[in-house]
Parts: C-alpha cells; structure tokens; sequence
C-alpha cells in the first residue's frame, strides 16, 4: 500500500510544483517506487520543471475518463529510478476530476508503489480539494509573509475536515509544514516573517527552511528537479526534508544569515 502525500498551500506561486519535484525526486533517489501526479489541470507545470513535457502522450484525465490506461499514460523519469509522473492535462478545465476517478487511479497505483506524491493546484476550490482528498500526510508549502501563512491556515482546516481520514474518522492527515523562499536577511530586516513566527500561528511540526535561491528557477527551466542539484543550498535543504519525511533527525540549515563574508572581511582586515 502506497502512502499518498500532498503538497498544498492555498496560496498560488509558493513553490508547490517545485517542492512536488524534489520531494518525489528525493523519495525515489532513496529507493521507494514514487510516482508524482499533477492535479493542476489546466495549466499543466509539473511535466516542465521534470523535463518530461515532451514525452506527454496521455495524461491523468485520459487515465480517469478510461481513454488510456496507467502504464501508458505514467512517464519513467530518465535520471532516476523508481521515479515516475503523471501528467495534468493542458487542455481540460478543473472540473474534469471526480472523487470516484481520482479515487479508483490512487488505488490502482497504491498496488505498485510506496509513495504517491500529489501536486495541488492553488486555491481552496475543487482540484485543491481533489489533491488532498485521499492524503495520508500533507506538505504545507508556506512563503514567510502574512497572507501565505493565512492561507496556509485555511488549509490545516480543510485537511482536517473536508479530507477521507477525516470524513471516515480515522487518524487524521499528518501535516508537515515546509518554509520555502525564505531569506534570513530579509527576516533580520523585519521584511519578512520568521520561522519561529509562522511555525507559532501554524502550530504544526516544521519538516524543512527552503532558502530564496535564483538556483530554483534555473533548475525548474532547464528540467531538473532542484533535489538533483545537490551543490546548491536549496537542494540540499530539500534533501534535509525528504530526510525528516522519512523520521530522520537533521538539524535545520539554511536558517540564520550567513556570517562567512563578514568573517572573511574580518581576517582580511587583520592581516
Ligand atoms: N526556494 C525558492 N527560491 C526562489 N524561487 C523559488 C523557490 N521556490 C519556488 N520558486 C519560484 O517560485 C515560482 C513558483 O513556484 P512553483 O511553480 O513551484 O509554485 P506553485 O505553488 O506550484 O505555483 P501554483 O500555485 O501556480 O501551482 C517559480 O518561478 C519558482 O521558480
Ligand atoms: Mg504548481
């Protein structure tokens, strides 16, 4: 039985595709079967920032409607293995998704692997909905500033009221927090949030500080899940967080401003 986890924020343009990448890439890079679907019906990004847009023949609307069947519609990631996507599709509207045919494609593929990664679309409307129906556990992507951590907040109660765990009583959505786009120097400045601010309102456990890094955007346009970058501080701190996920204890980087230049002024100085 897969674990299905989804990356939602309420708020558009926090990172969420970026942080679907990396996670699924970060899962399948320590071995589990991990396929990563995009519910963003419509806009269709996740295929772009896997570098796999031109290998969509049929997509995850197709797999519902029964116009294609999994094996080939799913698209086999060329770098890692064990990592698969499936695509949204370009041309349809959101509300081509249904709870029974999303359901019945999150059972089929619960047979063959360990971690189902879900890609919300943003807002709290439909397809959000649809992306966090069947979540065992929730990646909660929140940028430092007031009205992400808002939304964010939205939904935690939607998680824990409008989600299958919770209609069926079970144990309810386990949900991770992730900070991403975060500039300590900005924090320091007052411009931003802290994490000890937004991890106060949110109250849920932290999983991972994703630094602001132009490294995100050149990797996402040239294809590459940011994770497969592993020089880069944002790659490194989304290794950190795919760590955690899977109950690791790592300490939290990335965090405080860094005082390298200053200290190198400073022996320059003396010598
Ligand atoms: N840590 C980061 N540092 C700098 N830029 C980032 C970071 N994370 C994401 N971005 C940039 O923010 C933009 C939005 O990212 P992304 O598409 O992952 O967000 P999203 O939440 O999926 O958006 P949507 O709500 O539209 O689906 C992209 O241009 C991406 O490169
Ligand atoms: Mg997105």
């Amino acid at each position: 039985m897969a674990k299905v986890i989804v990356t939602t924020s309420g708020k558009g343009g926090v990172g969420k595709t970026t942080t679907s990448a990396a996670v699924a890439t970060g899962l399948a890079l320590r071995g589990y079967k991990t396929v990563v679907i995009d519910f963003d019906v419509g806009l269709r990004n996740l295929d772009l920032i896997m570098g796999c847009e031109r290998r969509v023949v049929y997509d995850f609307v197709n797999v519902i409607r029964k116009e294609s069947n999994l094996k080939q519609s799913l698209i086999k990631d060329k770098r890692v293995s064990d990592l698969y996507i499936l695509p949204a599709s370009q041309t349809r509207d959101k509300d081509t998704l249904d709870i029974d045919g999303v359901g019945r494609v999150i059972e089929e593929l619960s047979e063959d692997f360990d971690y189902i990664v879900c890609d919300s679309p943003a807002g709290i409307e439909r397809g959000a909905f649809m992306a966090m129906y069947f979540a065992d556990e929730a990646i909660v992507v929140t940028n430092p500033e007031v009205s992400s951590v808002r939304d964010s907040d939205r939904i935690l109660g939607l998680l824990a009221s409008k989600t299958k765990r919770a209609e069926n009583g079970q144990d309810p959505v386990k949900e991770h927090l992730l900070l991403t786009r975060y500039d300590p120097l900005r924090v320091e400045k007052g411009e931003m949030l802290s994490v000890e601010d937004v991890t106060e309102i949110l109250a849920i456990p932290l999983l991972g500080v994703i630094p602001e890094s132009k490294d995100v955007l050149q990797a996402s346009n040239a294809g590459c899940p940011i994770i497969l970058e592993n020089e880069t501080d944002a790659g490194q701190a989304y290794d950190d967080a795919v760590g955690r996920l899977l109950g690791e204890d790592i300490n939290h980087r990335f965090i405080e401003v860094e005082k390298k230049g200053f200290f190198n002024k400073l022996r320059l100085f003396r010598s």
